[in-house]
């Protein structure tokens, strides 16, 4: 439902998430809808049908994000898409930095986008067109009330991190197996605010720069496959050897990804002191990267205990997956952590955010074009990176590059998946129905995603008295006897030493 001045309704959804605009049907989905909310035992908002508003983004905002003027070079410094951001307000969502912006602004900026389809002569709905009998008009006005809410929800998942002001509250209950030492209530008594108090911290990370989440995303993921998700990857290199992050495919994970945990580990041990591990912050950043870009919310099984090792450089590479990997090694390589092609496929789908730099794909440009990938978007990848070597990034999901959503799989069916391991999952026949069924239906994907997150996020876990919760992430406890056994001449900070609480 959508508000508008004067209070006019345009439209409805109906319970099968079908956009209606006609009078009488607006009567009975409201009729109903308000029956329902007043005759239940527990009356609840239906946020089921939300993931679905996106889909309908295809036909009027997707247009204008795949202008050809956005993916003439989609390098995130290029200028083009710095002005289709502007149009939309969603690319660069630390704007005017004032965060919510007031209805009047809002439908100010819809007329802007109204405008656009005249403005350049292809657009998604000509005004001019419609306007020409009455009947059109309200189809017109039916749609493009859609629209806006399709625009808003964006809006609000940029400004404020969250979809809905009820929704944040919903999450979705997964069937998911736990381990032994993990629980769904680990901090209950311990620590009841260490979620809100991540999350809080995370919408204004993200207002800033929605680009972090898949920093933090991509950073539990480097976790739990090297050693299991025991914070390793936080570590610093010792004098024992270099850590988890001068691996080669670790180069690439993003400096403040490291500095915003460090910063959530302190606000949490604050308010509750030395009790919730950097691992589990990782986890529950990643979690919330995830729902705060417009994906699923899930509950996390929570209580893993940080690891007093890292992995080395060569068993880093050896249990995380190249870009260059074919289906094939994918699903093996996952097979020998517990996770079958579905859960593949789906993990893969965290490319539906954030970027890669030019060295991670060009070799499927360079000497000879990957044939599988579609031209044109190719030639756009050759603008931001002429050479093998170059320095630049792109963004992973063309489509929709900042919004956690179905769209990466849409890329996939029309050949611009950006690493050999993402398309060949649409090549080859053991995956490639996984594929279409998660572009054509984003609650699959979404539901698929947060149990696959769910199973990694628990691999190998230390629980109980293994392990520690470190004070410092990046380095482990000074006072752990098993530390102070073993290493005579690593550094221990300041840091390290006081922040016992
Ligand atoms: C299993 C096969 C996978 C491969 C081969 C792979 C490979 C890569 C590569 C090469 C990059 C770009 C690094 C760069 O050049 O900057 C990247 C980025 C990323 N990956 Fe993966 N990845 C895989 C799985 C995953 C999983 C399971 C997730 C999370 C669920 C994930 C989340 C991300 C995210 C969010 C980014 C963007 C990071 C940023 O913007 O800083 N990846 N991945």
């Amino acid at each position: 439902m959508i508000r508008r001045r004067y209070n006019k309704l345009e439209g409805l959804n109906n319970k099968y998430g079908e956009w209606k605009c006609d009078k009488d049907d607006m009567k009975t989905i409201a009729l109903s809808y308000f029956t329902k909310l007043f005759l239940s035992q527990s009356p609840k908002v239906n946020v089921d049908s939300l993931p679905r508003f996106f889909p309908i983004l295809e036909e009027g905002l997707n247009d204008i994000l795949n202008r050809e003027s956005l993916l003439a070079g989609f390098d995130n410094k290029d200028e083009d898409i710095g002005e289709s951001g502007k149009e939309l307000e969603i690319l660069e969502p630390n704007g005017s930095g004032s965060g919510r912006e007031s209805e009047d602004d809002f439908v100010k900026k819809m007329e802007e986008v109204r405008k656009i389809p005249e403005r350049d002569g292809a657009g998604i709905v000509s005004v001019k067109e419609v306007i020409a009998t009455d009947e059109k008009r309200s189809d017109l006005e039916c749609q493009l009330s859609q629209k806006e809410i399709n625009l808003e929800k964006l809006q609000r998942i940029a400004y404020s991190g969250l979809p809905d002001g009820g929704v944040s509250e919903a999450k979705t209950s997964v069937d998911a197996p736990i381990v032994n030492g993990l629980s769904w209530t680990f901090y209950k008594k311990s620590c009841p605010k260490a979620e809100s108090i991540i999350r809080t911290q995370l919408k204004k990370v993200f207002k800033k720069d929605i680009g972090q989440a898949a920093g933090l995303l991509r950073l539990h993921f480097h976790d739990c496959f090297v050693q299991g998700c025991d914070g390793s990857v936080l570590l610093d290199g010792s004098a024992s050897g270099p850590g988890e992050q001068e691996a080669t495919p670790n180069l690439t994970l993003r400096k403040e990804a490291f500095d915003i945990i460090d910063d959530l580990r302190e606000r949490v041990h604050k308010a509750c002191g030395r009790v919730v591990s950097c691992s589990d912050i990782v986890a529950i950043a990643a979690r919330d990267s995830v729902t705060l870009s417009g994906g699923p919310d899930y509950e996390l099984p929570l209580g893993r205990r940080d690891g007093l090792t890292f992995a080395t450089a060569q068993a880093t590479v050896d249990n995380l997956v190249p870009p260059t990997a074919d289906t094939t090694f994918l699903l093996n390589r996952l097979a020998t952590k517990n996770l079958d092609k579905t859960d593949a496929v789906a993990l893969s789908g965290g490319h539906t955010i954030g970027i890669s730099h030019c060295s991670s794909f060009t070799d499927r440009l360079y000497p000879t074009q990957d044939p599988t990938m579609d031209e044109t978007f190719a030639n756009n990848l050759k603008k931001t990176c002429p050479a093998l070597d170059t320095p630049n990034t792109v963004f992973q999901d063309i489509r929709t590059p900042n919004v956690f959503d179905n769209k990466y799989y849409v890329d996939l069916m029309n050949r611009q998946g950006l690493f050999t391991s993402d398309q060949d999952l649409y090549t080859d026949k053991r995956t490639r129905d996984i594929v279409t069924s998660f572009a054509v239906d984003e609650k699959l994907f979404f539901d698929q995603f947060a149990l696959s997150m769910i199973k990694m996020g628990q691999m190998s876990v230390l629980t109980g008295i293994q392990g520690e919760v470190r004070a410092n992430c990046s380095i482990r406890n000074p006072d752990n006897k098993s530390y102070l056994a073993s290493v005579v001449d690593d550094e221990v900070t300041e840091e390290g030493w006081s922040a016992e609480l």
